[in-house]
């Protein structure tokens, strides 16, 4: 057995060791993860991002002021498809890995990756997560809201509404120079307070100059550090949040749906972010 020891940091030839590049070879030098240099963006590519964040806030827009009980997840989709291409965008997850449809539609134990069906038809008491994903110009944004249909349960009302919380707890842990190992730690806290569960098998990403890139963003304590957070990263933090158990199982017959294995409610809020000098900024709003 060995430790992996990671140079992820390189200066460029012919370039000058600047005091950002010093900071991050510090804890590299400690034996801390640190980014790629191709992991923090440079200004024109956040500008890039955000305006491909612009479009899928559209997207999300037009979701919320439409979605009511009767109408079919594809009807979600098309409405997806046709802001996208109408913005001169593309949705990221049609074709994504062989994903059929533009977006993600989970419904009450669905926690994420559901794939709209004309047959799908949301009822009143439902709780939604539409997951929207966005290329504009070769960059991408991704973010996704719950939606409740008419009047629910106190409980997943509750589910809904601690889940929103998490992301803004997590996003107000990620600090410059801190880890994404913070992220989880604190997300984990406020949801097992809650008595909830954090789902472990799916996590928060890079993004930006792919759909997903590194580094992994746990919503639950690994009691690691994880990558170290440097002004210039962008990534989402997207936490699943499971009434019941946090143990999930995917769906054979699709291959895609991820569903709670006790059939409980689950939830998720996802935001981009980048990481500034006084912390995250949303790029998603
Ligand atoms: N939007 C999801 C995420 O948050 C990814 C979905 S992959 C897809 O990372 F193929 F299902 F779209
Ligand atoms: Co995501």
């Amino acid at each position: 057995m060995f430790r992996r020891i990671t140079r992820n940091w390189r200066i460029p030839k012919g370039k000058e060791k600047t005091a950002f590049d010093e900071r991050i070879l510090q804890f590299q030098n400690r034996g801390e993860i640190v980014p790629t240099n191709r992991l923090v963006k440079t200004p024109e590519q956040i500008e890039g991002i955000r305006n491909s964040g612009v479009v899928n806030t559209g997207v999300l827009d037009l979701v919320e002021k439409e979605i009511h009980a009767g109408m079919s997840t594809a009807d979600i989709d098309r409405l997806v498809y046709d802001y996208t291409v109408s913005h001169g965008a593309i949705p990221a997850p049609l074709g994504y890995e062989g994903f059929p449809k533009s977006v993600c539609t989970s419904i009450n134990e669905v926690v994420c990756h559901g794939i709209p069906s004309e047959t799908e038809i949301l009822r009143e008491g439902d709780i939604v997560n539409v997951d929207v994903s966005t290329i504009l110009n070769g960059y991408y944004s991704d973010a996704s809201r719950m939606f409740i249909i008419g009047e629910t349960t106190p409980e997943k009302k509750r589910l809904v509404d601690v889940t929103k919380e998490c992301l803004d707890i997590g996003a107000a842990a990620a600090k410059p120079w801190g880890f994404v190992g913070d992220i989880g730690k604190a997300i984990a806290k406020h949801a097992h307070k809650n008595g909830f569960s954090v789902v472990r098998d799916l996590c928060g990403h890079g993004v930006g100059l792919e759909f997903h890139e590194e580094p992994e963003v746990d919503h639950y304590d690994t009691h690691r550090h994880g990558m170290l957070l440097v002004p210039g990263m962008v990534f989402t933090i997207e936490p699943m949040i499971n009434m019941g158990t946090w143990r999930v199982f995917i769906d054979e017959a699709d291959g895609w749906t991820v569903v709670t294995e006790d059939e409980l409610p689950s939830a998720q809020w996802e935001h981009t972010f980048v990481m500034t000098d006084h912390g995250l900024e949303v790029l998603t709003y």
